[in-house]
């Protein structure tokens, strides 16, 4: 049976915060994760973030977007992307609502959705996307992050593996995350889109 590593990393791979300049190759890579989920496409805005050069903060004044690249060593060349964000849509359903300033900073800093995660097709299986999502989760983890959620195909038994393994738990196909409210604001729901399933844990 195959030993499973998931902490190893092949020595010529290097996991980092994406340069200004790498948008295309990240977004080119972000498109393995992002086709065929939704019509929300965020990749134009990903590619003129990442050329624009971090840190990158939301317009909330609080959450982290983190944009981690695996870099092949000796090739230069990236072979994986990550991208996890503060709850966009979830904050600007909380403005329509007039959820003052404070709230929204503190959800902001509070909740990370794992938008993208996506490893070249060569490169699958060696522990790369388990150590950008372990790298992104620390990040965010040390700005006081908490829990950190997405979403994946209904069905595939693959992701359900992967994220189970990564301590997630996975939701049934439509069940919402619920992200705790405070004093200021009540509990809010982050829902699937239909045909998805959500995944959740604490950080
Ligand atoms: C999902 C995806 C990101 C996984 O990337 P990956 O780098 O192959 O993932 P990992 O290597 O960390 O883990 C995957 C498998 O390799 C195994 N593995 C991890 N480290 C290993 C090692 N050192 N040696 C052997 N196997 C290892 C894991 O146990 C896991 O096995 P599983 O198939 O039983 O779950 C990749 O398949 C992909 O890009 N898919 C398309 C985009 C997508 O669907 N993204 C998710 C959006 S929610």
């Amino acid at each position: 049976m195959r030993r499973r590593r998931p902490d190893a990393l092949p020595d010529n791979i290097q996991i980092r915060e994406a340069h200004s300049g790498e948008g295309k190759a990240f977004t080119d890579l972000a498109a393995l994760a992002m086709e065929g989920h939704g019509d929300f496409d965020d990749r134009e805005a990903m590619h003129e973030a990442i050329d624009e050069g971090g840190p990158f903060i939301s317009r909330f004044g609080a959450g982290r977007i983190v944009f981690l690249v695996a870099e092949h060593t000796p090739t230069a060349g990236i072979v994986g992307i990550s991208s996890t964000i503060p709850p966009l849509s979830v904050l600007a359903g909380m403005e329509r609502n007039g959820a003052d300033a404070v709230a929204l900073g503190a959800t902001a800093m509070a909740y990370v959705k794992l938008r993208a995660l996506a490893v070249a097709d060569d490169y699958r299986r060696q522990g790369i996307a388990s150590a950008l999502l372990t790298k992104a989760l620390a990040i965010h983890r040390d700005h006081r992050a908490f829990l950190a959620y997405g979403q994946f195909t209904a069905g595939d038994a693959g992701l359900d593996r992967f994220y189970r393994r990564h301590g997630f738990t996975i939701h049934a196909p439509g069940e919402p995350v619920i992200l705790p409210g405070n004093s200021r604001y009540p509990d809010v729901g982050a829902s699937p889109l239909p045909g998805e399933q959500m995944f959740s844990r604490t950080i």
